[in-house]
């Protein structure tokens, strides 16, 4: 009488044999290098006590139905959990992990990178080299960077959890002296830990704000909030006529945070600079003549901001532990309290 787990992507020789070798274990693993087949999940979900999943993966009450009541536990290779039905999860208690903290940092270096790319004309500069003039003034953007005749610099967060402070936190040396961030308006404002957060990270100001204010003064605008039907659209054509013309967008959060439309023209139309995405709606399924693929100045990725060797080990052994955790009834290094 093993425990039947259900792995939907194979974690690699650096993961796997937390699992393989586990000999109460009985591991299912999806074989192929693709995102996992629903029905093949429904299927071999029947009977286990855990399942391991990527963020491809709805965590629905049908799925939970497929298992049966011998699921203890779920686990997601993600710091994201918009897949996921927590209300499901909780009322029929089954335990729910996930991979914060582990990536951070990779996320937050990827954020940089795209700030410093969408300013600087890279999309169009790779596409024409080596057929290019050397002139002064082509190719000039604004710069990332503190400037003697622009020495103001404004960061503006949409949300202002761990990725978003690593981000300031790398903004510092470019010299940001301003951060400007917008929150849950469920929670409630809290000036002492911003003035704490101000001395930790060494910024002169670092405010809370409305979204028409976080447009109008940043000089770049970071998306990283949770996605969600709260977080919908949060940049909508409004919030981009806010903008500066100088500023950049980046978006290594969830594709549904921002309009891509409305960005598309943004662009075109010229109301930002540029921007920086590595998440689009509708991914992984977004073609070629995507509007943003098509847009000026717009660096578009397929969701890498975790994609560093370290990191994607972290967050599978975090996953693989988590698994575990639940499954023999112990600590989850990483759970999520599903409840709240
Ligand atoms: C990536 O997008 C994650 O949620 O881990
Ligand atoms: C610069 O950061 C300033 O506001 O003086």
């Amino acid at each position: 009488n093993k425990l039947k787990v259900v792995v939907t992507r194979d974690l690699g020789p650096d993961v796997m044999p937390l699992l393989l070798n586990n000999k109460e274990l009985d591991v299912v693993v999806w074989p192929h290098n693709s995102v996992c087949d629903r029905k093949w999940l429904l299927e071999n979900a029947a009977g286990a006590s855990g399942i391991l999943v990527m963020l491809s993966e709805k965590l629905d009450a049908e799925l939970f139905d497929a298992a049966g009541p011998s699921l203890r536990v779920v686990s997601t290779m993600s710091v994201g959990y918009e897949h996921a039905d927590l209300k499901e999860l909780s009322s029929r208690g089954i335990r729910f992990g996930y991979t914060p903290d582990v990536l951070t940092d990779a996320v937050a270096d990827l954020s940089i990178m795209l700030a410093l790319m969408a300013g600087r004309n890279t999309k169009e500069t790779l596409d024409i080299w080596p057929n290019f003039v050397w002139s002064p003034y082509v190719w000039c953007g604004p710069q990332l960077s503190a400037t003697p005749t622009s020495p103001k610099r404004t960061a503006g967060f949409i949300g202002f959890g761990r990725i978003a402070q690593a981000t300031l936190a790398r903004l510092i040396p470019f010299g940001f002296q301003h951060c400007l961030y917008t929150a849950n308006p469920a929670t409630a404002p809290d000036h002492a830990a911003d003035a704490a957060l101000a001395a930790k990270y060494g910024v002169r100001e670092l405010r809370r704000v409305p979204l028409d204010e976080l447009a109008r003064e940043s000089d770049v605008v970071f998306v990283l909030a949770p996605g969600g039907a709260a977080t919908y659209h949060i940049v909508d054509e409004k919030f981009l006529r806010g903008m500066k013309k100088s500023a950049v967008l980046v978006n290594t959060a969830r594709g549904t945070l921002v309009d891509s439309d409305a960005l598309a023209k943004a662009l075109h139309e010229g109301w930002l600079y540029g921007a920086g995405i590595d998440v689009v709606e509708g991914e992984p399924k977004v073609g070629a003549d995507h509007p943003l693929v098509k847009a000026p100045r717009c660096v578009v990725l397929p969701h890498i901001g975790s994609a560093t060797t370290d990191t994607r080990i972290g967050m599978a052994t975090l996953a693989a532990n988590n698994l575990l955790g639940g499954l023999f009834g112990k600590e989850m290094p990483a759970e999520l309290n599903t409840s709240r």
